[in-house]
């Protein structure tokens, strides 16, 4: 089932999340609907806060962008930043409003632990695009967006975009 998608400036994308305390049939559909979400909106990852559900659970698919799927739902992520700060060019967000988009510093690799929806532990290092996939969704749980990492001039800038169109959607 497709979800809606929660978009800026709604106050629940800027909420933590709560942790998933037992995977249970109606988590696995969550995922499920999350997947098809995403991939329907051609994204490479959501975050359950943005389809409304402030729940600690993330499905990413960074294997989309080279054509090589390889979906994966991560259950409480926790993440330890490595490596070195990179630029990631060009970031967006499904949640993010006129298609914004803008460089944003990340760590190279990740150590990330976690669950599957079997209940699994997940430890495992990730790097390159699959790490900032990674960052950019469990940003998400904690009522972060990309938008809150750029410089206040174009936070301040953006935001005048946003107000602007969400006046003349009114209006109209
Ligand atoms: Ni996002």
């Amino acid at each position: 089932m497709l979800l809606d998608i929660v978009t800026y400036p709604a106050p629940l994308l800027a909420i933590s999340s709560e942790p998933v305390c037992e995977i249970t049939g109606e988590i696995r559909a969550l995922a499920a609907d999350m997947f098809e979400t995403m991939y329907a909106s051609r994204g490479v990852g959501l975050a359950a806060p943005q389809v409304g559900r402030p729940l600690r659970i993330l499905v990413m698919d960074a294997g989309q962008k080279d054509k090589q799927p390889a979906p994966r739902v991560f259950v409480n992520p926790v993440l330890v930043l490595l490596g070195d700060e990179i630029v990631s060019e060009q970031e967006g967000c499904l949640s993010v409003p006129l298609n914004y988009r803008a460089d944003v510093l990340r760590s190279s690799s990740v150590f990330l632990r976690a669950r599957d929806l079997d209940g699994n532990d997940i430890a495992q290092e990730l790097s390159g695009f699959s790490a900032i996939v990674l960052q950019h969704e469990a940003d998400h749980l904690d009522g972060l967006l990309f938008i809150d990492h750029i410089s206040r001039l174009r936070r301040t800038l953006y935001d005048s975009k946003v107000k602007k169109w969400l006046t003349s959607k009114n209006d109209a």
